[in-house]
């Protein structure tokens, strides 16, 4: 080996950081990238402020949005858990991020309590069916009742209705889709970031590499509030996210914010601001969000 290529090996295996990500029930190291993005840093807005009220003119499907400014959005699937959850949500307050949550209705149904809290600190809340099947292989009333269902048990949960889906395993037919969005209004949201957090073997390094590796301007994150080893991956992923440039929005804000303005219809009024972060969300009408009238 010659000196510098040497050299060179020492460098690379010497400048990785080593940060302890600690949970009560599992501790993984997660060897960190140094943040050495050529991201550019134009002045971004105020990620609390953006809004959140889907444009009049949008798509159907969304796998990620077009903007070269680094804003992102990340989104956790399947729950809410009992436990989990609410770990996430200490870890996403500390840092301010405001993330989006594509629930599980039966989950929703059995855990109100970590729903209300998912909206009270300022996140967005998705349809991911009742159950979890594969919306393919049902028929359209079978479909309907999957995400009527779960519409209405986040509703009587936290008061706000989803304004998205996501279809399990990300498995939609077009003539379905195209019901959903007139039934619900719903666009659907895909992704594409994908840190298979799933996958057996759980492994919080590989949940944080592929993030890292992944992670462009616009991008939907998808990631998995039920598995540990994701919760474990998140300080670490969360961190080098904020330290590359990027900046967290949910997916409604990402798509508003990145719709050029012809698309976006009438204005919001101007009663009707955004709150602060961690504060819960006005109780008026408005906002993008239909509330419950009970
Ligand atoms: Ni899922």
């Amino acid at each position: 080996m010659s000196l510098p290529r040497l050299l060179a090996v020492l460098l690379c295996t010497s400048a990785p950081l080593t940060a302890q990500v600690a949970s009560s029930a599992l501790k993984i190291e997660v060897r960190r990238a140094l943040p050495a993005d050529d991201i550019p840093q134009p002045a971004l807005p105020d990620t609390a402020k953006l809004p959140r009220v889907l444009p009049v003119n949008r798509q159907s499907v969304y796998t990620r949005c077009e903007t070269t400014l680094p804003l992102i959005a990340i989104t956790f699937d399947d729950g809410p858990d009992p436990v989990l959850t609410p770990r996430l949500l200490d870890l996403l307050k500390q840092r301010g991020i405001h993330a989006t949550f594509f629930l599980v209705g039966k989950n929703a149904a059995a855990f109100p309590e970590v729903v209300r809290r998912i909206v009270e600190d300022g996140h967005e809340v998705g349809n991911h069916s009742w159950s979890h099947p594969l919306l393919t292989q049902l028929s359209a009333e079978g479909v309907e009742s999957q995400l009527r269902r779960t519409h209405d048990a986040i509703v009587k949960a936290c008061g706000t209705a989803p304004l998205l889906y996501r279809p399990p395993y990300g498995a939609v037919r077009a003539t379905q889709r195209a019901r959903i969005e007139k039934s619900f209004g719903y666009p659907a949201i895909l992704w594409d970031v994908d840190p298979q957090d799933w996958q057996h073997p759980r492994n919080a390094q590989k949940v944080y590499d592929r993030i890292q590796s992944q992670t462009r301007p616009g991008s939907i994150i998808l990631c998995h509030d039920i598995h540990e080893t994701t919760i474990a991956a998140m300080p670490a992923t969360l961190d080098d996210l904020a330290a590359r440039g990027f900046r967290f929005a949910t997916v409604t804000q990402l798509i508003a914010y990145t719709t050029p303005p012809e698309l976006m219809g009438p204005p919001a009024p101007k009663h009707l601001p955004m709150s602060p972060l961690g504060a819960p969300p006005p109780a008026t009408a408005g906002e993008g969000t239909a509330k419950a009238s009970e």
